[in-house]
């Protein structure tokens, strides 16, 4: 395969070691795209005739067709998806194939299939956000209204809109998106014409390139672009985020789920039973997803050890950044189409989950906020609060059990006004700050979210 150089062949083992051809098949439809682009700019700066840029045109049409279809043989002593299509194109039209490494080699070749690649995963990635999106906005709207805990510490904290806990979610996968949308400008610059890393003293026009692959700029330094993978690990690090945020949805299904809290119903067709109880209905989806948060982290670290300490410029160590970056988009889409059609389905128990904000002390901070408005400090107001919800614990109470009286021992300042502020319905409505859970708040932020999913 390398020509003169060599007197004898790869050894059996290191042709197995390092072939990559098992999975950069994956890449061929951006592998052909750079060639054919690649190609028909020789052609135009004299390095192919018409016939010769025809004949490589027609081999890779065939090629490409063969791959789709199943029938084509890819050859691991080939190494990889470059030297599989280049050998079979030249077996196919002979001489011309032979030309079309001129000016090109496989470093500047793979950070080019790369990101064509990585450029279309983004914007399917961004499509699979826009479905997550909806599916929180519908249920935003759906639940608009209904009450349910807010949580710090996992412990009761204040009550909130079921919507605007959706609308979270919301605002985390929107931030994803954008995420991605910002890496794709780094991913879409054209690396193709710097050759092994020094460029080509061969005459091309890297602009036209990426004209034809439909890039708006290329990469300004060829010692760069031929080492870099920063590209990559910015996509994995979005991903990461993604994952991290499939896995705290997926923690918060699980709790929500179980008997304890029996705040939602996982549609049957999106949980598992047990082999062994019967009774069991079990949450396997979000477990599998905040399990499988551990293969994209670890992607990411695997992308990052990578890199550190190569020395410029391309290192066959860099082979190893695509199982992971496969891995990860894999992972990811499985996981973000999965949660979609799961959230799509899911149902919230809604006369529990108000139950549930009726207990706990609650509205304990509205209380405080109510005395910060008759001029008491605020930490003043806090200790009386704290006064008063040790003293409901010790009666087995809660706050608006207690009549005006009993509430008037802990401050003279408290009124018949304060039943109102207790209520679930008092306490949200007040939050009508900016962000904030009140029903005009959380009203506006869905309105403008459904503007965002269906514009
Ligand atoms: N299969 C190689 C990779 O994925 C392509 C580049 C090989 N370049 C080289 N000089 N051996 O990185």
């Amino acid at each position: 395969m390398w020509g003169g150089r060599f007197e004898a062949g790869t050894a059996a083992s290191v042709e197995a070691f390092t072939a990559s051809i098992h999975y950069d098949s994956r890449l061929y439809k951006y592998d052909i795209a750079g060639s054919r682009a690649h190609a028909t700019m020789l052609k135009d700066n004299g390095l192919l005739s018409a016939e010769e840029l025809a004949a490589i045109l027609g081999g890779l049409a065939e090629i490409e067709n063969e791959i789709d279809g199943g029938t084509f043989e890819f050859r691991r002593e080939l190494e990889d998806i470059h030297m599989n299509i280049e050998k079979a194109l030249i077996e196919r039209i002979g001489p011309a194939g032979a030309k079309l490494h001129s000016a090109r080699s496989r470093n500047d070749q793979i950070a080019l299939d790369l990101r064509l690649y990585l450029r279309d995963e983004c914007d399917r990635l961004m499509d699979l956000l826009d479905a997550v999106r909806g599916a929180f906005v519908s249920l935003g709207r759906t639940y608009l209204g209904k009450f349910m805990p807010g949580y710090t510490h996992l412990q009761r904290a204040q009550p909130v809109l079921i919507s605007h806990h959706m609308l979270a979610y919301f605002e985390m996968f929107s931030r994803d998106r954008e995420r991605l949308a910002d890496c794709r400008k780094r991913i879409n610059i054209m690396p193709l014409g710097c050759a092994a890393m020094a460029g080509t003293g061969l005459p091309i026009d890297r602009r036209q390139v990426a004209e034809l692959l439909d890039f708006p700029e290329v990469t300004a330094n060829s010692m760069d672009t031929s080492g870099d993978r920063d590209f990559a690990i910015e996509f994995v690090s979005c991903c990461t985020l993604i994952h991290l945020h499939l896995s705290r949805l997926s923690e918060e299904l699980v709790l929500w789920s179980s008997q304890e809290f029996a705040f939602v119903d996982i549609d049957d067709r999106f949980c598992t039973g047990s082999s062994i109880m019967p009774q069991k209905k079990n949450p396997d989806i979000p477990e599998l997803i905040r399990g499988k948060t551990g293969r994209v982290v670890g992607s990411l670290m695997a992308l990052i050890t990578l890199v550190k300490g190569l020395p410029l410029t391309y290192n066959r160590d860099l082979q190893e950044d695509k199982e992971p970056v496969f891995d990860t988009v894999d992972t990811v889409s499985a996981s973000l189409a999965i949660t979609t059609e799961l959230m799509a389905n899911l149902k919230f128990k809604t006369a529990r989950l108000d139950e549930a904000t009726r207990t706990g002390f609650m509205t304990a901070t509205d209380l405080a906020d109510y005395l910060v408005l008759k001029n008491i400090p605020f930490r003043d107001a806090h200790s009386i609060v704290g006064k008063a919800v040790a003293s409901c614990i010790e009666r087995g109470c809660e706050l608006t059990d207690l009549n005006l009286a009993e509430l008037q021992e802990f401050s003279p300042m408290i009124g018949k006004d304060l039943f109102e502020v207790l209520s679930v319905e008092g306490s949200v409505n007040s939050r009508i700050s900016e962000g904030g859970t009140s029903l005009i708040r959380v009203t506006e932020a869905l309105e403008k979210a459904e503007q965002e999913v269906t514009g």
